[in-house]
């Protein structure tokens, strides 16, 4: 497996970040909400860094491709989050990839009452967002491959690496 990004330069990258984010907040109260699954081993490591009061929410999103619905229409799953109103939020997801995902739920946190939403992602794929979007804080930009790990999956698989990989031809091809 190809390694892209260790997960020593992981932890050091997280360090950093966390330190940046500690700093911009400026010890106002945030809450970190989570875009599932993928956040999940990126939120439990940054969480850890952040010296702060901080609060955990999540949700899910996820693009159907069926008839009914446009192709890649976004649907969002949020009934687990308590109530936005006037939170300071850190969205938090694995990766930018189009930006379509992050984008359309900055403005779905804000129509919950969100004072504030600044967005962090572990990953941004170079040369591959159709949306306008710019994140407050970005822990690697990558090239255009597919990546595994560090909860990053394929067909679900691949979360717990500690690190992550360039996803190898033989694990869609079978060979
Ligand atoms: P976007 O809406 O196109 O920015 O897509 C973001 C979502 O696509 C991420 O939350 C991931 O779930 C998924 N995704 C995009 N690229 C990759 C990848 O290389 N590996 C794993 N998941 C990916
Ligand atoms: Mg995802």
């Amino acid at each position: 497996m190809q390694v892209l990004i260790s997960s020593e330069r992981i932890r050091d990258r997280v360090d950093e970040l966390g330190a940046e984010i500690t700093a911009d907040f400026d010890g106002q109260p945030i809450t970190v909400v989570g875009v599932l699954t993928g956040c999940l081993v990126f939120l439990a490591d940054l969480i850890r860094r952040l010296n702060h009061p901080t609060h955990i929410a999540l949700l899910q999103a996820s693009s159907y491709r069926g008839t009914a619905t446009s192709p890649g229409e976004l649907t969002v799953r949020d009934e687990l989050l308590p109530d936005m109103t006037g939170r300071h939020v850190l969205l938090l997801d694995d990766i930018l990839d189009t930006g379509r995902t992050i984008s359309k739920l900055v403005d779905h946190l804000k129509s919950k009452g969100a004072a504030s939403v600044r967005t962090c992602v572990l990953l941004r794929k170079i040369g591959r967002q159709t949306v306008e979007f710019e994140p407050d804080y970005v822990g690697f930009a990558i090239p255009d491959k597919f990546v595994i790990g560090y909860g990053l999956d394929f067909n679900d698989l691949y979360r717990h690496l500690p690190f992550i990989a360039v996803l190898p031809d033989s694990a869609t091809t079978g060979g």
